[in-house]
């Protein structure tokens, strides 16, 4: 065996006239410049030396291939380009195979793709994730995929960015077998044993044909997911070329394609969203601090939100003990845990056997000395600080003494709690988003006297969790709810200087999110947040701008959908515009002497952005968010923002 090195992260090595070519471009193998020429020159090597029999690829590391490497999209291209490489495997006249060792995403499965074999390794992952970015595959994927699993399967993988697993991807026919622990071995002795005479290119089949019916399904199974979003519906038509254009008019077609959306203001807010997931939950100085061990997470209180705080550490494989005031309460919770994976179960999220491993991990109970087992306490309990802040003490003299203590507050001021606690440094915050089981975003409050190792603790838990973690200092509402009372304030701001509600809505929907503001308050209802302002009256600052009309809304009785009217009326359960708010915002305005001016959609789609992006500089000039990217994170996962627009902080910045 004898190594050699074609570029800084491309390596090759002789085993039996198989060069096993080895991408090594930490930490994912993305298809840098770099890779790609180390690639082929690879492959020129393997071409013309008459020892190279056949070759295979692979990746070290956890990965095989992670992609294309985004960092380069937007920056001048390199060659060889992606393309060029992907057409020299299939063109190679000696045999090609993947021996795919971990992810093959993107561009990695499309380099797969034209190879000649491909055998996974059982925990690969493989999939053209490419429209999660706003773009489509722009190597060969709409064309190749379709050609060896036909178009309805491609379809629903290429268009929902579907991930999937070795084992699904031998079902579907993208890979010819899955391999056990020996992963080269077999793919070297697979290859050995394809001629060169026979050598299967994935470009050259045709697309297998099928009923339309099928085909018409996926598509617009996929359209509906797709909430406006331009490449999933690109990614289709593309997919759908295949079957009737020739390879290189239909490879030709998918670049022209990759190419304008990548340079789209979608492709961009996408990439941004992209890179601050990454970089979420990163807390400076705290790389080199070990997580404590967690076992056993206790939740006091298994309503809505602690039932599903539940399911979220049951399936993060976690012991859970749930405790209730009562042992009535504590079965009641108990059902209510069990209801929530019976669910997943009926939908297919979650097997029997899932099921059964997880109620062996839960207790719930009425006896809170229990505790005394926990790792971690998160409490769920009724939003009232005297409330939280007893149940912290007495807790205090029930748990271990490095057990963490968190709470799950969405307004209160956790060092107060933590203050009136023996162990203030044990305190962090765990904002959870109802439902908990279901919602990704975790805001993390980093209290005052939290210890570094019990917020290292939280995040390492809130990725076992399946969460999306995004640090908070304390400040009232955290991040998420700071900006959306910034937001819901420009919003009752612009009623009364003329825009009507539904004005309003329109604008945010046709902007991306899922549901306009005010239709939002009446489907919530509008009961808690005008018992909160009832109970701020009296430290309202006299001068402050106050807008009264939702509480005329409250005092009319209108509390909302549920109670048939609220901003709108319901009158046979569809949202319809009222005359009668119209005359309530108009006599507002009059007793203010405001005289009423038009907004255009974007006039106010830009008020709502500047309120929320000058909240978020007020976030960051004082610490609470760690970064931009944060609080768009926040604001996507937590309250409806369109991911497509890349958040508020982003989107604020490009207008
Ligand atoms: N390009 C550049 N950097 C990438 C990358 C890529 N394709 N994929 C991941 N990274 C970086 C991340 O930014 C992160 O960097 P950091 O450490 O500086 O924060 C680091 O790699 C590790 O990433 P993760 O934290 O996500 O690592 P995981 O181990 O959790 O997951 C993964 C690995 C499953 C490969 C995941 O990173 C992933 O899903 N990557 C993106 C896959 C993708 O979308 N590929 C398509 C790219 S577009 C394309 O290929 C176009 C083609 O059709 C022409």
């Amino acid at each position: 065996m004898s190594a050699l090195r074609f570029s800084d992260t491309i390596s090759a090595a002789l085993t039996e006239a198989i060069l096993v070519v080895t991408i090594d471009n930490a930490p994912v193998n993305a298809l840098s410049a770099n890779v790609r020429a180390g690639l082929m020159a690879a492959l020129d090597h393997a071409e013309k030396s008459e020892d190279v029999a056949g070759v295979v690829l692979t990746g070290a590391g956890n990965s095989f291939i992670g992609g294309a490497d985004i960092k380069e999209f937007g920056k001048p291209p390199v060659e060889p380009l992606l393309p060029e490489v992907i057409s020299r495997i299939e063109a190679l006249g000696k045999p090609v195979a993947a021996a795919i060792n971990g992810a093959a995403l993107g561009g990695g499965l499309e380099v797969a793709l034209a190879c000649h074999r491909r055998l996974a390794a059982p925990t690969a992952k493989l999939g053209l994730p490419e429209v999660k970015l706003g773009i489509v595959p722009g190597a060969g994927g709409t064309q190749r995929l379709p050609r060896l699993i036909g178009t309805a399967a491609a379809i629903d993988l290429i268009a929902n960015g579907r991930i999937i697993s070795a084992t699904e991807a031998k079902t579907l026919g993208i890979v010819d077998g899955v391999s056990g622990d020996a992963l080269l071995a077999d793919t070297i002795a697979d290859i050995k044993t394809t001629s060169a005479a026979s050598l299967r290119c994935t470009g050259v089949l045709s697309v297998p044909s099928e009923a339309l019916e099928a085909i018409d399904k996926a598509a617009a199974d996929a359209l509906r997911k797709a909430r406006g979003q331009r490449a999933p519906a690109e990614a289709i038509r593309l997919v759908r070329l295949a079957a009737t254009t020739p390879l290189q008019e239909g490879l030709a077609e998918e670049r022209r394609t990759f190419i304008e959306l990548r340079d789209s203001e979608e492709a961009a807010a996408l990439r941004h969203v992209f890179f601050a997931e990454r970089a979420a939950g990163k807390v400076e100085g705290l790389e080199a601090i070990a997580p404590r061990k967690i076992e056993t997470v206790g939740i006091v209180g298994t309503g809505l939100m602690g039932s599903g705080i539940a399911v979220a550490a049951l399936n993060g494989g976690y012991r859970v003990i749930g405790v209730e005031q009562s042992a009535q309460a504590a079965e009641k919770g108990r059902d209510r845990i069990a209801g929530l994976l019976d669910k997943a179960v009926q939908t297919g999220r979650l097997d029997a056997a899932g099921l059964e491993d997880r109620l062996s991990r839960l207790a719930v109970t009425a006896d809170m000395q229990q505790l005394a087992e926990a790792d971690i306490v998160i409490e769920a309990v009724f939003d009232d600080l005297t409330v939280k802040t007893e149940l912290f003490q007495h807790l205090d003299t029930i748990v271990r003494a490095d057990t963490i203590l968190a709470t799950n507050t969405s307004y209160l001021d956790p060092n107060v709690i933590a203050s009136a606690t023996q162990r203030p440094e044990r305190i962090v915050g765990l904002h959870f988003f109802s439902p908990a089981h279901i919602m990704r975003l975790l805001e993390v409050v980093n209290c005052k006297q939290t210890a570094p190792d019990v917020l290292a603790t939280a995040l390492a838990l809130a990725k076992r969790l399946g969460k999306l973690p995004v640090v908070s200092g304390v400040t009232e509402g955290f991040i998420g709810n700071s900006i959306f009372s910034a937001y819901r304030r420009e919003a009752e701001y612009m009623i009364e200087d003329g825009a009507l509600p539904h004005e309003i809505d329109v604008a945010l929907e046709t902007y991306g999110f899922p549901m306009g503001l005010f239709a939002v308050y009446d489907m919530a209802g509008l009961e808690i947040a005008w018992a909160r302002r009832k109970r701020q009256a009296a430290s309202r600052h006299p001068t402050e701008r106050y807008v009264v009309i939702a509480d005329r809304l409250c005092e009319a009785g209108r509390f909302g959908q549920k109670s048939g009217r609220g901003w709108y009326a319901y009158p046979d359960g569809k949202r319809r515009i009222d005359p009668e708010v119209t005359a309530m915002i108009e006599a507002a305005r009059a007793e203010k002497n405001i005289a009423p001016k038009h907004f255009t959609a974007d006039e106010i789609v830009a008020r709502l952005l500047k309120a929320m992006a000058d909240e978020g500089e007020t976030l960051l000039s004082g610490g609470i968010a760690a970064r931009a990217s944060d609080i768009d994170l926040v604001m996507i996962n937590g309250y409806g923002f369109p991911a497509n627009k890349g958040g508020p902080m982003f989107a604020a910045g490009r207008r």
